[in-house]
């Protein structure tokens, strides 16, 4: 693991946002469970996408479908036939690898990074979807599957969708939801697991225009990352070559992140055109089409697509943000600091009230101005230790602000309010301090 994978794996573990699931037990590698601060973390990027994606809005709703649903679906999504990826085994110390995730080294040959061998079993294709069954009898009719992504819930609920919206084309369907894929090489933190979480949304067209939206779809996406604070040169678009198209594409544009293993897709937008509604219709014998009433006209609609996983955003949002730097120390000397520096609509915490120390008239007086600000954003009380190392706390969760409770606070009602980045100081009415923060998060 490089040095800012291992320093951000490790922050995320310390300061709760995301350890390895079950650790008790040894953990499961491809599982991670969330804690308190990733919950708020990944609360704020999935309400970024929505409030982007469909709140700002006119031409997009939302749907929550169910995870596991007829298999059918899968059937005519094309997904249990062709949701593939190439699996090869070492012949030596028989580890399986995903054949596209080895690399050739420069003699050109590609080499076990289990044992060093050379040598692989010919690729099989391998389904990637995660099979169970419902109810009391393990048998054929009972065999049901957990989605590997939300996008067919969107599809087979278009027809409904549409008429209960009295949208008009182009409009766009959203979902945010769990999704699950039985990957060979789960890895890299939460890169690659066998259960995350995507962002989704089909945006129905009248073919013809599918190009045009398409290129539209891509450059909003990339826009929301750099809105969002990513550093410009650590995302680049990648389009796909024919041969590594999904099944059900006919363009595909990956949002691409540099992290520390690479460039690597954040997110996915694809050009489905008419393949899912055109195969759900032909399955079902329902008609899915869409009546265009200024053209009086009954069609297919085509589908631009982007997806993205709120478990890999959150890592790319944490590599991006975090950095260590040289930090002046109240006796005058310098330190250094590890700073999360998040966007403010991200940060877990948003506000963190600190007395300058547990002295008894300074804390209830700090406890009431952490009860004026707590309704309006998720404010922090912390009263334990040196005013300085609660201050490089909230830095390194990416707190936007500190609001310093002193003993001149008692008499002249005033608090100081230190901001994240520049570590300014301002000194703020209490009567003013919503309004003051209002004004900057
Ligand atoms: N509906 C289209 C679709 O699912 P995808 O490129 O396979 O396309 C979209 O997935 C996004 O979902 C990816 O760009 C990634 O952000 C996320 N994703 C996919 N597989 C993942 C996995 N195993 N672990 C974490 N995130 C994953």
């Amino acid at each position: 693991m490089t040095d800012l994978m291992e320093a951000v794996t490790s922050l995320a573990k310390r300061r709760g946002i995301a350890f390895q699931s079950a650790e008790i037990y040894g953990g499961l590698r491809s599982s991670w469970d969330y804690g308190p601060l990733g919950v708020e973390l990944r609360r704020n990027i999935r309400n970024a996408w929505w409030r982007a994606t469909v709140q700002l809005r006119d031409d997009i709703v939302g749907v929550e479908a169910a995870i596991v649903t007829s298999p059918r679906v899968w059937q005519a999504s094309g997904h249990l036939e062709t949701f593939h990826d190439p699996l090869v085994e070492c012949t030596n110390c028989h580890q399986r690898f995903r054949q596209d995730d080895l690399e050739a080294n420069a003699d050109g040959v590609v080499l076990c990074p289990n044992c060093g061998g050379a040598e692989f079993t010919e690729p099989k294709q391998f389904n990637l979807m995660l099979k169970t069954f419902l109810g009391p009898i393990e048998d054929d009719d009972a065999v049901a599957y957990l989605r590997p992504e939300t996008a067919q819930g969107m599809f087979v609920n278009f027809p409904a969708v549409q008429t209960v919206s009295r949208k008009k084309l182009p409009f766009g369907i959203a979902q945010i939801g769990k999704s699950f894929r039985n990957e060979i090489t789960p890895g890299n933190f939460i890169f690659r697991t066998r259960e995350f979480e995507q962002m989704e949304m089909e945006f129905f067209v009248e073919p013809g225009t599918d190009d045009e939206w398409f290129e539209y779809w891509v450059d909003q996406r990339l826009q929301w990352y750099l809105d969002l604070g990513v550093s410009k040169d650590k995302l680049r678009l990648r389009s796909h070559d024919p041969e590594e198209l999904a099944h059900y594409a006919k363009a595909a544009t990956d949002v691409e992140y540099e992290f520390p293993f690479g460039w690597q897709e954040l997110e996915g937008i694809a050009n489905r055109t008419d393949f899912d509604l055109d195969a759900h219709q032909s399955a079902s014998g329902e008609d899915l089409t869409y009546f265009d009433q200024e053209k009086d006209a009954r069609y297919l609609p085509y589908v631009v697509e982007p997806a993205v996983g709120v478990d890999r955003a959150l890592l790319a949002f944490l590599l991006d943000a975090y950095r260590v730097e040289e930090a002046p120390t109240a006796k005058g000397g310098t330190d250094k600091r590890t700073v999360l520096g998040l966007h403010r609509d991200l940060a877990p915490i948003k506000v963190a009230v600190l007395p300058l120390s547990r002295n008894e008239k300074l804390v209830p007086e700090a406890r009431r101005v952490h009860d004026v600000v707590k309704p309006e954003w998720i404010s922090q009380y912390d009263d334990a230790g040196a005013i300085g190392r609660r201050y490089r706390r909230q830095d390194e969760v990416g707190t936007p602000f500190c609001v310093t409770v002193d003993f001149e606070s008692l008499d002249d009602h005033e608090v100081t309010v230190r901001e994240r980045d520049t570590m300014q100081q301002d000194r703020v009415p209490i009567d003013n301090l919503v309004s003051y923060l209002r004004d900057r998060l």
